[in-house]
């Protein structure tokens, strides 16, 4: 078995951060999104890596490099343009060869990772394979989720003996609550699939259409409903609320420098060299290494990454990319501010907002 990762698309509704950023890189509790499904792969058994990569290939490699911190082996596979999520399993030919491969959106959370779903298969396939019914196994698995707006989702239509009979992409009227998880289980057979899918409206070649075909050729397609929280998280809503996920599960660890002034309450990660001076933190939050918090309050579900300064503010709910700064800012909440940003009050007169924000950013003041 492999993991067929997604980390290229252009990550346009997380824009201005993808404009310098890939978003499976964002942090959440601190953590690059990816390296969750990373370590997810090494706790289901899983060796053989192709990360299918875009423009932000070399920032990924920088992160991830050969894979090894996860007992992996990351092969990198370029992809020229977003061109479809069935595109990518075309490009992973080669690399694929005629294992049978776990495909992975790389901007996915799970909270329940992936091992159960991967011996699932696995263990049906092989029941198939000794009841001498190896044609009747399944070529495909999908991962479903019930949702209340399967309008905006691809959605499964499931026969009474829990065989998946349709996918459709966006429907307005829905055959059934369940959504598709950006995790699927494939056998080789889908490499005919994707070979003969034309691209779609949006001019992309869909994953949904490629799992069609193997429906519409007499393959079968099983299908498991996910356990736990799952996020797709390419938009600021559902990044915060997996960060807030993320931070209440975290393990509370104090191994910066925390001053008398100072008061740490409920779940909170201070990693090396931080220094917390004059300052509440109320968590569950995580302040990354070397960063500095000074005559601050730092509320629940907030992650200040590494090298950050904040002084004299207050901030609740919100993710801070590395090395930026916000100073004497009363109060910021359900944020999202990129690396080597600085917010400030201004003391300046006549007074006012002066900004220089990046291209698609969102600002919403409260005068
Ligand atoms: P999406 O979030 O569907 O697409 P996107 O990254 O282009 O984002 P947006 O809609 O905001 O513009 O993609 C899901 C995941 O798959 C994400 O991690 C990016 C990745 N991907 C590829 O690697 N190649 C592709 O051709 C596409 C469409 C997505």
């Amino acid at each position: 078995m492999k993991a067929l990762v997604l980390a290229g698309g252009s990550g346009s509704r997380l824009r201005p951060i993808t404009h310098t950023g890939a978003k499976q890189l964002v942090p959440v509790a601190n953590v690059p999104i990816l390296f969750y499904g990373l370590a997810h792969f090494a706790e289901a058994g899983i060796k053989e890596v192709g990360m299918v990569v875009g423009d932000t290939e070399a920032e990924i490699r920088a992160a991830v490099g050969d894979g090894s911190r996860w007992g992996l082996e990351v092969t990198y596979l370029r992809q020229d343009a977003p061109r479809g999520l069935a595109h990518a399993v075309l490009i992973a030919r080669e690399f694929l060869g005629d294992d049978d491969f776990l495909m992975y959106l790389g901007d996915n959370l799970l909270q329940s990772g992936v091992a159960g779903f991967v011996e699932g298969f696995e263990r049906h396939r092989a029941a198939m394979r000794e009841a001498g019914e190896a044609d009747r196994a399944p070529a495909a698995q999908v991962l479903l989720a019930r949702v209340p707006d399967p309008q905006r989702f691809g959605v499964a239509e499931l026969a009474a003996d829990g065989s998946v009979v349709r996918l459709v992409e966006k429907p307005e009227v829905p055959p059934s609550d369940l959504a598709l998880v950006g995790v699927y289980l494939f056998d080789p057979s889908i490499h005919d699939a994707v070979a003969s899918i034309e691209p779609s409206a949006r001019g992309e070649l869909e994953i949904t259409d490629a799992i069609q075909w193997l429906l519409d050729h007499d393959h079968r397609v099983h299908h498991e409903i996910i356990e736990g929280w799952w996020i797709d998280t390419g938009k600021l809503t559902p990044l915060l609320e997996a960060n807030r996920l993320l931070l209440e599960v975290a393990e509370p660890r104090i191994d910066g420098t925390v001053d008398e002034a100072s008061t740490i309450e409920g779940r909170v990660v201070i990693e090396e060299g931080a220094v917390v001076i004059d300052s509440i933190i109320r968590g569950p939050a995580a302040i990354g290494a070397n960063a500095r918090i000074e005559r601050s309050y730092i509320g629940p579900f907030s992650s200040v990454d590494h090298d950050c300064t904040v002084v004299g503010s207050e901030l609740d709910h919100s993710i801070v990319l590395a090395r930026s700064t916000i100073a004497d800012v009363p109060r910021i909440v359900d944020s999202l501010i990129g690396r080597d940003a600085v917010v400030t009050r201004s003391a300046q007169r006549p007074r006012a907002t002066r900004l220089m924000i990046g291209d698609h950013s969102q600002v919403d003041l409260d005068v």
